[in-house]
């Protein structure tokens, strides 16, 4: 290649050989240019200028963040820099919580006044349960507790005022307190259980395992070891940095969108079965496989692109998913105190296989987050309806944390991409009568 003159600088030549201008573009950290810098590219001083096209953001950074950080071909997974495998084992979700909002770990002092805050914060308005009880008792829990989400933001009109540091607080914990009681009450519902009230002296699993699954007056105390996996799940899933669901919350806030309205819409984006779904996709696959003998004939199926191997493969990933390795650990656990998943046979099976046959080398498909935590929650007695709500929970904070990152980020503006127009060009109006 030709010396221009500019080898060891950092910045990007590049030669327009429509008009043989150069042009210098900067090198920010990393290999990342500004793409407002190709905009200067152009023929006619009054073009538009160049952009990138990039169906899908696979080659977009939309962000500078410090909340969390994956090297997907390490398979590396870390919050404000500490790895999850650490966190997983020595913390709790409100303290990882904490972490991912203030961006260290806190004091103990902090933990207890930010575990107090969330706490006081779990009841709902009593006019939620009327909103519940509009429901069809075969309502999904996701669409029930989105529902909710949304609704909340009538009762606090004050979370409008998202520039205020304090306001923005407040809603913060208002959201993550009320998370595990909508989700309680949806699932109650759906198995036409009375409601049942936050109890705030048990801790953030325990309280949401006692409102799920508590019969009657009697106590309900849930076993330590539920309990704690339940207290890793939700740390698996705190943050992704920015996934579909994420992108969709800071897209949401990006104008000035309350937290409740922007929480509602990233939990719809999450919803999908190729994302936050996919836990429930894969437990009705499993079903539908059955038994370890019917595995050959569904793999066959998946390679003639049939149907996805749902919980396997990651736009990031390329490696195994950390959490799904943690996972897989907190899964014995469980069953210790639930008696063995039958399903669990089947998934290891399939496991086995992908991670030996060529069309999954070639591609990296790898378990996911999804492949073995609805194997968990079935065992512990979660519907499979439940399954993306319990994803929510958690990642209720990561959305949260990544978008206060976004409002106060001085790059802040409405998220607003362009569109490379393929449409038909001016025409005119034709009367209906006259039409073909
Ligand atoms: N089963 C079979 N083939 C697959 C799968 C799968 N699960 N995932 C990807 N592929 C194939 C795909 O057909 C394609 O093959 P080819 O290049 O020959 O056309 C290749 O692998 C690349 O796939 P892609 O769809 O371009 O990859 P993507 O980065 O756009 O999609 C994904 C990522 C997660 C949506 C996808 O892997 C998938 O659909 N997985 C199943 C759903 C799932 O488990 N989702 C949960 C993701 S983890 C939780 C979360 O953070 O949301």
């Amino acid at each position: 290649m030709a010396d221009n003159g500019n080898e060891g600088s950092n910045s990007l030549s590049i030669r327009d050989n429509r008009t043989g201008r150069d042009y210098e573009i900067e090198i920010l950290e990393g290999d990342v240019i500004r793409a407002m810098d190709l905009r200067q590219i152009k023929v006619e001083e009054s073009d538009f200028g160049m952009m990138s096209y990039d169906p899908a953001f696979t080659n977009t950074a939309s962000t500078r963040s410090t909340v969390t950080y994956i090297d997907g071909g390490a398979g590396i997974l870390q919050y404000r820099g500490y790895p999850i495998e650490q966190l997983a084992e020595r913390s709790s979700f409100l303290e990882v919580g904490y972490l991912l909002l203030k961006g260290e770990l806190p004091t103990q002092g902090e933990l207890d006044q930010f575990t107090h805050d969330v706490t006081f914060h779990t009841y709902l308005h009593e006019n939620i349960t009327e909103l519940f009880r509009a429901f069809r008792y075969d309502a999904h829990a996701m669409s029930m507790v989105i529902s909710g989400v949304a609704a909340l933001s009538t009762f606090y009109p004050d979370a409008k005022d998202i520039d205020d540091a304090n306001q923005r607080w407040q809603q913060i914990v208002r959201l993550l307190a009320k998370m595990p009681t909508l989700a309680a009450y949806a699932f109650r519902h759906h198995r036409g259980l009375p409601y049942v009230y936050p109890e705030n002296e048990l801790s953030y699993t325990a309280n949401f395992l006692s409102m799920l699954f508590r019969i009657g007056a009697r106590e309900y105390r849930p076993s330590p070891v539920l309990e704690q996996a339940l207290e890793v799940l939700f740390i698996l899933h705190a943050d992704h940095e920015q996934n579909c669901s994420t992108s969709t919350m800071r897209m949401i806030g990006s104008s000035n969108a309350d937290p409740y309205s922007a929480v509602a819409g990233a939990m719809g984006a999450l919803y999908g079965p190729l994302h936050g779904g996919a836990n429930e996709a894969v437990l009705r696959m499993l079903g539908r496989i059955g038994s370890v003998d019917n595995i050959p004939d569904f793999m066959e199926g998946v390679k003639r692109r049939e149907e996805r191997l749902m919980g396997f493969g990651h736009r990031v990933y390329k490696a195994y998913d950390p959490r799904a390795s943690i996972i897989k650990r907190t899964a014995d656990d469980v069953f210790e105190v639930t008696g063995r998943n039958p399903l669990l046979d089947i998934a290891l099976e399939l496991e086995k296989i992908a991670l030996n046959e060529d069309f999954f080398v070639e591609r990296n498909l790898y378990p996911n987050v999804d492949f073995y935590s609805g194997i968990i929650y079935q065992a512990m007695g979660f519907p499979v309806e439940m399954f993306p709500v319990l994803f929510a929970i958690p990642r209720t904070v990561g959305w949260l944390a990544q978008w206060e990152e976004m409002l106060i980020d001085p790059e802040r503006r409405i998220a607003r991409p362009r569109q490379i127009f393929v449409g038909a060009e001016e025409r005119d109006y034709v009367p209906i009568g006259d039409r073909g």
